[in-house]
């Protein structure tokens, strides 16, 4: 396990992603979203993902010089074309758009064609609330869940995510796959060498469910409690693939599918609180509400009741101060990308982290 600040991680990633040719907007975005992922705890979405960009943008299965553009814009709504441009770059435009509608309109609904992976849903949604908006974001990925009752691939992990504006952080901020897991801890597991996964988490290619982590890898996700989950899922291909008019299901590639363009689609939504009731209204109704949630008697086995990004905010506070672990698995494809690209090594922390006022 490695320890690194932060910062350091941040700018090590953003050096590797300017040496493989990405822009410096680009390069900032992409090592934000990524170490934003892992300080929330959300390594699967964090740095782990950059060498699989990397070698996209090294066989230019991505465009790294491309930015997207607006393809049509009516009202409240845009259908942006992300012109295989990266993800990040791609994202960060969306939301800019989608809170300018909002500031129009009330609501701004941006889709995305033809985009890339943008990490983890959450970076996104909670840049929509960071200006005073609710922000939900969706996107659609590889094809490695079946629909219910099936054994062959048809739909990705889609999240689902939101982000309600709040004081520093946000009051709420649910990002959850239509999966029982993101594909990425299977991944993670998978480049670990750990043997096990826990139950629930996937399916072997005849759709029998596993707990080992080869005949995952080399099988199926499991849909969010069954058909419900299944529905969501597609819920979120409708809204993302379909209406924007990018790839559906099978088509698209994905960050592990080499040669073939990824082509995700994403949904951006801002809402203008203040178009409903007085921005201070609405906080302290958000905070009636989560105050009565939190204060349920926890069940048997619990000590409290959590709301979502509960368990991300606190991993996040001990990370800023103790640093962030990268798993060795990571860490050598990062340190192999980074000889590879002439980028020295970030400083590391010590590996047992000192406790606090030492
Ligand atoms: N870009 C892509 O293609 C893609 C695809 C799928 C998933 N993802 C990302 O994967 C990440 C992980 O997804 P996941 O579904 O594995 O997340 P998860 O299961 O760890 O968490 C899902 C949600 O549940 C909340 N939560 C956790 N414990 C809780 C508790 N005890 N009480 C109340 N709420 C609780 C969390 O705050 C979070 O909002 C997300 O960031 C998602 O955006 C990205």
């Amino acid at each position: 396990m490695t320890l690194l600040k932060a910062a350091d991680l941040r700018e090590f990633c953003r050096q590797l992603a300017t040496a493989a040719g990405a822009s410096q907007i680009a390069s900032d975005l992409v090592a934000d979203s990524l170490v934003a992922s892992n300080l929330r705890g959300v390594d699967s979405h964090g740095v782990s993902l950059l060498p699989y960009y990397l070698a996209q943008w090294k066989t230019a299965d991505v465009d790294v010089q491309a930015t997207g553009d607006i393809a049509s814009e009516a009202g409240c709504c845009i259908n942006f074309d992300g012109r295989n441009a990266i993800g990040q770059l791609v994202a960060a435009r969306c939301c800019e758009h989608a809170v300018r509608l909002a500031d129009q309109c009330g609501v701004g609904l941006v889709t995305a064609r033809e985009s890339n992976h943008f990490g983890a849903a959450a970076y996104w949604a909670k840049r929509i609330s960071d200006q005073r908006r609710i922000g939900i974001v969706l996107c659609n990925a590889s094809p490695l869940v079946p629909p219910w009752q099936g054994r062959e691939g048809r739909l990705g992990t889609n999240p689902i995510c939101m982000a309600v504006p709040g004081g520093e952080e946000p009051a709420w901020l649910l990002d959850m796959a239509t999966t029982t897991v993101a594909a990425n801890k299977i991944f993670k597991a998978f480049n670990n060498q750990t043997p096990t996964i826990p139950a629930g988490w996937a399916m072997d290619k005849e759709g029998v469910p596993t707990t080992s982590t080869n005949e995952a890898y080399h099988g199926l996700l499991m849909p969010l409690g069954g058909y419900k989950g299944s529905g969501l899922a597609v819920m979120v291909e409708i809204l993302c693939a379909v209406l924007s008019g990018s790839a559906i299901g099978t088509e698209l590639g994905g960050i592990r599918f080499p040669g073939k363009p990824v082509r995700v689609s994403q949904f951006f939504l801002a809402i203008d609180v203040a178009r409903f009731m007085p921005v201070g209204e609405f906080g302290a109704r958000m905070d009636k509400l989560i105050r009565m949630l939190k204060s349920t008697a926890p069940a048997k086995g619990y000590e409290e009741v959590l709301v979502a990004n509960d368990p991300e905010r606190r991993v996040e506070a001990e990370r800023l101060q103790h640093g962030i672990p990268i798993d060795a698995g990571t860490w050598e494809r990062l340190t192999k990308s980074a000889a590879a690209l002439n980028v020295p090594s970030p400083p590391l922390l010590p590996a047992s982290p000192p406790t606090s006022g030492s």
